[in-house]
């Protein structure tokens, strides 16, 4: 089918619906205090999970109804050991044009090639500091790990890589342009974001948010910074610096939102759909899919979930919105 040809999914507000992030997992071997909270224990049991076969089903809806692009993230997506099989299943699979993963890189060393030839085409990392004994105080983890498995990508070929650095006022927003001189030399791209409210942990973050103008501004008395596009670069606004090769993005959902170019849902673990990162408007796929509907029935369901979608976050009016934490709706 051309591409003009495939049906789109249009939200009430006139936006397409092409991408959706699936979150593989709640669980995750890190423990970034903005996102997880230390002592965290309480996860979904498995038997709540979407099962491969499930996610595929649902995947598969999706891209019939004309979503193109998938991200799997989590949680940790790589602490789900069928990962490399639901990628080559979704990686093959028509219509989807562009399938992607979200991860801490901590255990991604030994998979990357295998990723790779399942079908996932480039990774996103978070790495929001240089520094392992900051890195510890930040995630409860080590960094060297991370390092290797940032360094497997580009063996691997999965490219382009994109940093995500979270910017904490009073923690890391003093390597702002370390990091920038680290994206430079290694030839990432890198993605400043600013700290959201979601869950109790990413409210407790928010006294140290920091608004990303004055990072551009720090930024400034090193670089010029020259107004960029990228391709497939989603919400943020980039800028290449100067002399370089390095395209560094701003994800400012707080100082200036994004909201009406939004083109995006998630699906978390149990496989209910969120139909908005800032709010709790969802709809349960889960007991529709146990309950045996055909895959009419499916698509209609995931039509009527996003009439839900709403117009806007309201991270600034209403910061206690959002009571999941981050990882269980897959960031
Ligand atoms: C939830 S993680 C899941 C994927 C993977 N574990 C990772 O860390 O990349 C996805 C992204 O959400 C970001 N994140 C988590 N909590 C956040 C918060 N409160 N505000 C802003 N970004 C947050 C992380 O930094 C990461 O870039
Ligand atoms: S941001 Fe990613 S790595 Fe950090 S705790 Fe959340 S899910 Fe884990």
């Amino acid at each position: 089918m051309k591409n003009n040809d495939r049906p789109r999914l249009v939200d009430p507000f006139g936006r397409v619906i092409d991408y959706v992030r699936v979150s593989l997992t709640d669980k995750c071997n890190f423990r970034c205090f903005y996102c997880l909270p230390k002592g965290a224990k309480e996860f979904e049991p498995p038997e709540n999970y979407l099962g491969p076969d499930e996610l595929v089903r649902v995947i598969k809806a999706f891209s019939e109804l004309g979503v193109r692009r998938i991200r799997l993230t989590g949680g940790e997506p790589l602490v789900r050991k069928d990962l490399t099989n639901i990628a080559h299943q979704i990686g093959h699979m028509d219509g989807i044009e562009d399938l992607s993963l979200s991860t801490n890189a901590s255990l991604l060393a030994p998979h990357a090639k295998s990723l790779k030839q399942a079908g996932i085409s480039r990774v996103n990392v978070s790495l929001d500091t240089l520094d392992p004994d900051r890195f510890r105080e930040i995630t409860n983890a080590d960094l060297q790990p991370v390092l290797d498995g940032l360094m497997a990508t580009r063996k691997a070929g999965l490219e382009p890589v994109k940093i995500n650095m979270v910017v904490i006022k009073g923690v890391n927003d003093d390597e702002v342009v370390d990091m920038a001189d680290f994206c430079i030399e290694h030839g990432f791209t890198l993605r400043y974001i600013e700290t959201m409210p979601i869950g109790d942990t990413g409210r407790d973050a928010s006294d140290q948010y920091l608004s990303l103008d004055i990072v551009k501004q720090r930024l400034e008395q090193k670089f010029r910074l020259i107004p960029s596009v990228m391709k497939g670069g989603g919400p943020a606004r980039y800028f290449k610096i100067d002399n370089t090769d390095l395209n560094i993005g701003f994800i400012t959902p707080i100082s200036q939102h994004f909201c009406e170019t939004c083109n995006r849902i998630r699906l978390a673990v149990d496989g209910t759909l969120y139909l908005c990162l800032g709010q709790e408007n969802s709809y349960a796929l889960k007991p529709l899919l146990r309950a045996g509907v055909d895959d009419h029935e499916l698509k209609q369901a995931i039509v009527e979930a996003l009439a839900l979608k709403p117009e806007k976050h309201e991270f600034k009016d209403k910061p206690g919105t959002v009571v999941r934490f981050m990882s269980s709706t897959g960031g």
